[in-house]
């Protein structure tokens, strides 16, 4: 899917908001992939022992901070390129922890719903189709690519 200058912005614009308080959107993120797919909570070493969702976790707003940026500069690329672009030697690494860990297709889908809707949540009233559809964009290409590394080194 082409995505348009003002997409770009959008997301620029929204990645700001998130910026802005990133302990709780982190929170918020695993929240609703704790809701949708409680099985996931053993995968992440700082879940595994905890009954609840630690607060001011510096490795679980790590990923969280992972998945928002590399969306955002995702869809920046797409924008500009046509294509996500991101290092070749990050992507390897991307498929490596991931296919280690043994992250489904289903779990991605998981967290790209996640992602959206904590999103929504963070810009309120500057919500629209096209932010969604330029979030969702970026999420699928990189996904895409994180998923093809987890196949070729499988
Ligand atoms: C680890 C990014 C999706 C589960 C990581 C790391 C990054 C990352 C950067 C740290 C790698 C390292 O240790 O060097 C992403 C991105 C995603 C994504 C950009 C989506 C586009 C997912 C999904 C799951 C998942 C769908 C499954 C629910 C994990 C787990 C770890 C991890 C369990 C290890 C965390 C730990 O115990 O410290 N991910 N991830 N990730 N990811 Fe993801």
């Amino acid at each position: 899917m082409a995505l348009t200058e003002k997409q770009e912005v959008l997301v620029k614009e929204s990645w700001e908001i998130l910026k802005q308080n990133i302990p709780e959107y982190s929170i918020r993120l695993f929240l609703r992939i704790m809701e949708v797919a409680p099985q996931a909570k053993n995968m992440f070493s700082f879940l595994r022992d905890s009954d609840e969702i630690p607060q001011n976790n510096p490795k679980l707003q790590a990923h969280a901070v992972k998945v928002f940026k590399l969306t955002c500069e995702s869809v920046i690329q797409l924008r500009e390129c046509g294509a996500v672009a991101i290092a070749g030697s990050t992507m390897k690494h991307l498929g490596s922890v991931h296919l280690k860990i043994g992250v489904t297709d289903r779990q991605f889908d998981v967290v790209r719903d996640a992602l959206l809707r904590t999103i929504e949540e963070a810009v309120g009233e500057k919500w629209s189709e096209e932010m969604e559809g330029a979030w969702g964009a970026g999420y699928d290409q990189l996904a895409a690519a994180i998923l093809a590394e987890m196949k070729d080194d499988a």
